[in-house]
């Protein structure tokens, strides 16, 4: 795989795929821009070197649609505020205004595209679609991790149509950190998994077994499995759908010799709100009327013991419902847990992230990923498919 700084740019009409699937308020602000930042590594050296930029990024699901809510155009702001250089906001992905825009980019200057997902041949990875994307294009740059698990035109189909290919700045650096703390891990190797579902975990929990020494569980995908035990969690949000998995993935934990560990003590409410009234319960079942929505302190202090011994800790999805503070201190608590671990720390997807965060423990923790979906099924998979399309 070409990195970035293999290539001569110079006067070349580049491609870069980035994520700039960044969170937009009511008013359409961006909340947060850590992924635009992200790339900027890439941007910069790509136009300091003389590149022609085009820059392409989806935004949310408008499922093949235009949707003037998910525009990239706060996204084209925010990045001229950032450097120096031109930055001009195409109306379009393709067609003939955004061919015109890219012949008249000069070195140095960049052309952001609508968002790709606009187009349903997108999601599709539409070989036309891509080829299109592609006219005139002399480099195809990758650097968007958080997207590279989707087999998508601009992340994967386009590959095929550009004559030379590489991976960017942030891509690399994703890459380099889970190969090396993921793929061998020094041990003990701890997997903390949360989140609402079972089944968006199944093939990481499947190759974590074997792999991690401990496996941590929260979120509500603790109540399917508590519930697949015939335990009864009262309305808690859980998936009847999974429970068969559930079981065989117990099994195999049980089988690998792997710690599976479920919360101890769970923060029932009888609503997901502020302000809900609330109490901790060691033992099941749950009040018909209540829901789990966090881990207890117990819980957090013995997942905090077992975290306490890691080298290696992947975290990925959060305790319980975080944004709501009273719902939080479980998320927090694990937070700390792993920032004051010592041990070598990989936070990924976006609740995680804001998690730490919040707790103000960003610094301590050893990487934090931009990729949510992404950092799950390169620690399952070992690669993604836009790390393959590169490879080719
Ligand atoms: C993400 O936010 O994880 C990436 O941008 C991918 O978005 P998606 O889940 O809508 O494909």
């Amino acid at each position: 795989m070409n990195f970035v700084t293999d290539l001569d740019v110079k006067g070349k009409l580049v491609f870069l795929r980035v994520d700039f699937n960044v969170p937009l308020d009511d008013k359409g602000e961006i909340r947060d821009d850590t992924r635009i930042r992200a790339s900027l590594p890439t941007i910069v050296w790509l136009l300091d070197h003389g590149a022609r930029l085009v820059i392409a990024s989806h935004l949310g699901r408008p499922k093949g649609k235009v949707d003037p809510a998910m525009s990239l155009r706060p996204a084209a702001k925010r990045l001229a505020e950032l450097i120096p250089n031109k930055v001009v906001m195409a109306p379009d992905v393709i067609g003939d205004e955004v061919g015109r825009l890219k012949h008249a980019l000069g070195e140095g200057e960049a052309l952001l595209l609508e968002n790709v997902r606009f187009y349903k041949e997108e999601e599709k990875n539409d070989p036309k679609f891509a080829k299109k994307l592609a006219e005139d294009i002399d480099i195809f740059v990758n650097d968007a991790f958080g997207s590279s698990h989707r087999a998508h035109a601009s992340v994967v189909g386009i590959a095929d149509f550009v004559p030379v290919t590489a991976a960017g700045f942030l891509m690399k650096k994703e890459v380099d950190y889970l190969k090396k703390a993921v793929h061998t891990p020094v041990k003990p190797y701890i997997a903390i998994l949360g989140g609402a579902k079972v089944s968006d975990k199944i093939e990481i929990i499947e190759s974590l077994i074997g792999k991690a020494d401990h496996i941590l569980i929260g979120g509500a995908m603790a109540y399917t499995f508590l519930k697949a035990q015939g335990l009864g969690v009262g309305k808690s949000l859980v998936e009847d759908d999974q429970m068969e998995i559930a079981l065989i993935i117990l099994d195999k934990a049980r089988a690998n010799a792997v710690s599976f560990h479920l919360p101890l003590d769970h923060v029932l409410a009888k609503t997901a709100e502020a302000g809900a009234f609330t109490k901790i319960v060691e033992t099941l079942p749950f009040p018909d009327d209540m829901m789990g929505v966090d881990i207890g302190p117990k819980t957090v202090d013995a997942y905090a013991a077992v975290i306490a011994t890691a080298r290696t800790i992947f975290w990925n999805g959060p305790m319980g419902i975080f944004e709501i503070d009273e719902f939080a201190k479980g998320t927090i608590g694990i937070a700390k847990a792993v920032a004051y671990s010592g041990a070598v720390s990989i936070v990924g997807g976006g609740d995680s992230v804001a998690a730490v965060k919040k707790a103000g423990v960003e610094d301590r923790i050893s990487h934090l990923s931009t990729g949510g979906g992404a950092s799950l099924e390169y620690v399952a998979y070992e690669t993604l498919p836009g790390i393959t399309a590169l490879e080719k």
